[in-house]
């Protein structure tokens, strides 16, 4: 039996205008992790995916009527093809475990895929770097996100810190100093394809607004890189909240997402924003040691299902 695991992981800044060629900035969840586990079964059982949060076990040669089944299919028989196995000839167990919550922008489809690489990888022995496994994981990610910037599963693959521009080169970067975020989930589902899908119509019906709304991210993006460099925490939060503002002008923010951003600020936090595609799913604050009790007892007041910290270095 071989076991592989990967993380989850939150924008910091950027979403949705680096799916038009602005920069963004993503960091791994590194203690929110997706996890699998592959025992070889008897000659003849076939590829059984077993999805033990979702209580379905998928065989990989049958079609399925759900949303699940054919993103998780196709990793598996990708990553198959990519380590010279044929997927109708194998015989495995791969059971898929994830603490990663589900529809939140915290990068569960992208880790649990990216899971599945590594650990089908591991399995046949045949070793792949991470920009292989990101590739790989990227294919996914146009099921799950119809037209994905590929920033989700370079994060999740190289569990670094990155700046990301779709189309160049992989690029991490310095933190200047440890920063803590508390990432705040909404408990509203979003699907990432929906909001991504709205901004393109929003955009196609009035470019020039958009393309003006993504330069301006863009900008805010090169200034939080800059203030994580340097160390600057008060210059990044200022960044953060200056980029939810122009999410919210793309129209992905929401009313728990508002509240929750407001909370957080209110608490003290020096910057927040909502986090990924937005709609629902997960926003985040940038806070100190000192900050993070407060912050974190406002969110719960306002109505968030589930609080988490996690420390960017
Ligand atoms: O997976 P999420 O919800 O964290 O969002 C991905 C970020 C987007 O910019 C909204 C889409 C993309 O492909 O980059």
């Amino acid at each position: 039996m071989v076991t592989s695991s990967a993380a989850g992981k939150t924008i910091l800044l950027g979403e949705h205008a680096v799916v038009y060629g602005r920069p963004a900035i993503a960091v791994p969840v590194s203690d929110l992790r997706a996890t699998v586990q592959i025992t070889p079964i008897s000659p003849g059982e076939g590829v059984q995916i077993d999805a033990a949060d979702l209580g379905h076990v998928y065989r990989l040669d049958e079609s399925y009527d759900d949303d699940d089944a054919l993103p998780l299919q196709t990793t598996v028989r990708n990553a198959l093809y990519a380590v010279g196995a044929d997927p109708d000839k194998q015989a495995l167990r791969i059971t898929i475990r994830s603490r990663i919550p589900i529809a939140s922008g915290m990068g569960s489809g992208t880790a649990v895929a990216t899971a599945l690489v590594r650990g089908i990888s591991r399995h046949y022995r045949q070793p792949m770097a991470p920009d292989v496994v990101s590739e790989l994981v990227y294919r996914t990610e146009i099921l799950l996100h119809g037209t994905p910037s590929g920033i989700d599963n370079t994060v999740v693959a190289f569990e670094e810190p990155v700046y990301f521009v779709r189309g160049s080169g992989v690029e991490t970067f310095p933190v200047g100093r440890p920063f803590t975020l508390i990432i705040g989930d909404s408990g509203v589902p979003a699907r990432t394809r929906y909001a991504v899908d709205g901004v393109r119509r929003r955009r196609e019906s009035d470019p020039a607004r958009y393309d003006k709304l993504f330069d301006e991210i863009g900008a805010i993006v090169e200034r939080g890189r800059e203030a994580i460099i340097q160390g600057e925490l008060a210059d990044l939060g200022q960044t953060m909240t200056e980029n939810h503002a122009l999410l919210r002008a793309i129209q992905v923010s929401g009313e728990m997402l508002e509240r929750l951003v407001c909370a957080a600020l209110e608490a003290g936090a020096p910057g927040a924003k909502l986090s990924g595609g937005g709609i629902g799913g997960c926003m985040i604050a940038l806070t100190d040691e000192a900050g993070a009790k407060d912050v974190t007892e406002a969110l719960y007041r306002v109505g968030a299902r589930r609080v988490m910290v996690t420390v960017v270095r």
